[in-house]
């Protein structure tokens, strides 16, 4: 949701082409993030003033109007030896999606300071008003125009601050989620960053090896009340800037501040995950440095330079025509990478290392609470009858949203599982907040190293999907699913009664990746039948037991690709209600396998047929019987049960993705969706 990539060249000399080409190539890497809008911001060519492009729509748009824009303009391919340029991928909350929305926004016409942000400010309104009573006015519908002009008015009353002190004057004032890149005329080569509440890393390109793993923390000295809502401008003390960060043997150097690491991965992999309230700043030295206002007795010392894991192909589209696509296909290699060192399936055991710590701990808790949004959600429901058993302790699932809307009571006994492929959902974020402050543990269940998510864990497991780039959730349900159900496993190694079934269980996770191969076969026959489905209407699919979250989960993926009505539905609920909606033109699918609620399933189905439904039919391969009842099945492989959902939930991500590609609909951007939902 909303993307910043911003780059700064320090005696490394890039020509204006240059510069859009990388801040162009950055917002691509974020597309998949979501958004309508986007815009850029760097230096005119004569180096006097500062350049906005914008534009409502994709970045191919933007390309076009920088082309445009500088066709007849020479200097462009000049070289700069110093320079900064900011960019944005909008998410509209405030304001549609239109060119003047569009972010850089602008202190005036003179574009005198230029922000981009990710974010809702809360307080915008206060803000706005407070700037209008000093002779403000504003051009954009948008939150983010009081920032730009806020910047404007704080440097006018303390001309002699540096940048980074103007922008830890503007944070104080405002309350909401932020991450921001700022870039001003009045201080040509510089940069500052902050966020609260959205992500934002730093990239750091050096010729030669860093002289330092840590940068500094500096903190201020003293702090006076806080803002005012933008009644009244407190003045914020100045921190110490003496130790400022610089490159070993030469100062050249290039930084890239960006919303998460596939857009600056192809530059460099050494970064930092700024936290909630740090401010980044790249003076006119080329120095960084990081700086907070005030010091809370476990803050840090310094932040860590950490090195990325990730390689470039991944976040490319190699042979295949989606992200989408290719993730569903990545699955057998993703479930493996999700057990890989984790699972010995030689002796039985388990290791999550990142909660091994923890596990006395939690087998001593009141209950286990699984909360997600979405997919995430959908992997905790799929999973939560075999933690049940495993753990023998109840689990409760929850959608973050409404568990906030609940006020749920929680207790220093409980143990909280947050799960989110991001690690950076809104909702889900603050139900761990809510849980931590109330003394219970938090385990983070994550795909993105480094989030918040990940952070604010007192412990957890990284799911090791690799990154995700289609809006759509694939391989990452898939390896949420593995990750609780190895979970389960850890927690379940001493009891002498579930040693029969663990093993089982550990002998299906070592077919599993054979057993999704065979089922991703089945596409071909899956494109048949999105054939007969894409000019329907709507789609029902049935199930229960351990495929009732396929059911939630298949439904979803419908609706979000193909924006067709779907709805997962509880087979021992059809009689209770959506049994009216069957008749014989209402596409229905069926998850029938044998296992324990077959029986309930087969009378299911005959409900369904009996009111001229006709099913298409997920069941196991061979079930002739089963197969019997209707002229269109997909027959997937047998394992146990509390795994069929990673096998029968692949048919249903490639049925929405050939259903999406049929209806012409944008399968990697779904409309109004965004990968990172960073709002509430
Ligand atoms: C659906 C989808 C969403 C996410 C949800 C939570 O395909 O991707 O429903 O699952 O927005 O996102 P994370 O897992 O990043 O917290």
């Amino acid at each position: 949701m909303c993307g910043i990539f911003a780059y700064l060249n320090y005696l490394t000399p890039k020509t204006r082409r240059e510069v859009l080409d990388l801040l162009v190539n950055g917002l691509k890497r974020l597309e998949y993030r979501g958004y309508d809008s986007t815009g850029v911001a760097i230096d005119s060519t004569d180096g006097k003033d500062i350049v906005l492009i914008k534009s409502s729509g994709k970045v191919k748009i933007l390309e076009d109007a920088i082309s445009e824009k500088f066709a007849i303009d020479n200097k462009i391919d000049e070289p700069t030896l110093i320079h900064c340029g900011i960019s944005h991928t909008r998410w509209a909350t405030h304001g549609v999606p239109s060119e003047i929305n569009s972010h850089p926004q602008r202190s005036g016409s003179d574009n005198a300071f230029v922000v981009v942000h990710n974010g809702i400010i809360t307080n915008y309104k206060d803000v706005k008003t407070f700037l209008e009573n000093h002779g403000y006015s504003f051009e954009s519908d948008t939150d983010t125009e009081v920032i730009a002009k806020l910047v404007h008015h704080i440097w006018k009353a303390h001309p002699k601050y540096s940048f980074r002190e103007l922008v830890e004057q503007v944070i104080q004032q405002l309350e909401g989620a932020f991450a921001l890149a700022f870039k001003s005329k009045h201080f040509p080569g510089e940069c500052v960053a902050s966020r609260r509440g959205s992500p934002l890393l730093v990239g750091i390109k050096t010729k030669t090896r860093l002289a330092t793993d840590h940068i500094p923390i500096l903190y201020g000295k003293e702090h006076r009340p806080h803002g005012t809502n933008g009644r009244d401008m407190p003045v914020i003390p100045r921190s110490e800037s003496t130790s400022e960060f610089m490159p070993v043997d030469d100062k050249e150097v290039e930084y890239f501040f960006a919303s998460d690491a596939s857009a600056v991965i192809e530059h460099t992999n050494r970064v930092i995950y700024l936290e909630d309230d740090d401010v980044a700043a790249v003076n006119k030295d080329g120095a960084l440095s990081i700086h907070r206002l005030r010091k809370c007795t476990d803050d840090p010392h310094a932040r860590e330079i950490t090195t990325l894991k990730m390689e470039i192909q991944q976040i490319m589209k190699g042979n295949y025509d989606y992200f989408m696509q290719k993730e569903i296909f990545e699955q057998p290699e993703s479930v493996i990478n999700t057990m890989r060192g984790r699972l010995n399936f030689e002796n039985g055991t388990v290791t999550l290392g990142g909660i091994k710590d923890y596990i006395p701990e939690i087998k001593r808790c009141r209950r286990l609470m699984l909360i997600g949004c979405g997919t995430s959600y959908h992997s905790a429901v799929a999973t939560r009858q075999l933690l049940e058993e495993l753990t023998e302790l109840p689990v409760m699932v929850e959608l973050a949203s409404d568990f906030l809307d609940r006020n749920t009571p929680i207790f220093r006994d409980d143990v909280c599982f947050f799960i989110s492929q991001s690690g950076e959902t809104a909702d889900t974020l603050m139900a761990l907040r809510y849980c931590k402050q109330r003394g219970a543990l938090i385990v983070g269940i994550t795909n993105t190293v480094g989030s918040s998510i990940c952070r604010e864990s007192h412990c957890g497991v990284h799911i090791n999907a690799g990154p995700e780039i289609g809006v759509a959730s694939t391989k990452a349900y898939t390896s949420q699913f593995i990750s609780l159900v190895m979970f389960g496993l850890v927690m379940s190694e001493d009891r002498i009664s579930l040693q029969q079934r663990r093993q089982e269980i550990i002998n299906g996770l070592k077919n599993l990746d054979k057993q999704i191969r065979k089922v991703l076969e089945l596409d071909n026959k899956v494109l048949e039948l999105a054939n007969d489905l894409y000019q329907h209407k709507s789609l029902l699919i049935m199930g229960r037991g351990y495929n009732f979250a396929t059911c939630l989960e298949g439904a979803l993926k419908v609706k979000e690709l193909t924006y067709m009505h779907s709805e997962g539905i509880m087979a021992g609920e059809l009689k209770h209600g959506p049994l009216a909606l069957v008749d014989h033109s209402m596409p229905v699918l069926m998850i029938i396998l044998r296992d324990p609620v077959y029986a309930k399933c087969m009378n299911a189905l005959q409900q369904v047929t009996a009111r001229e439904g006709r099913p298409i039919i997920i069941c196991e391969e061979g079930d002739e019987d089963t197969k019997s009842y209707s002229s269109r099945a997909l027959e997937i492989p047998k394992t146990v049960d509390c795994l069929q959902g990673v096998l029968t939930v692949i048919p249903m991500q490639l049925l929405s993705y050939h259903i999406a590609v049929l209806r012409g609909c944008d399968v990697d951007c779904p409309r109004n969706l965004a990968k990172s939902v960073t709002v509430e």
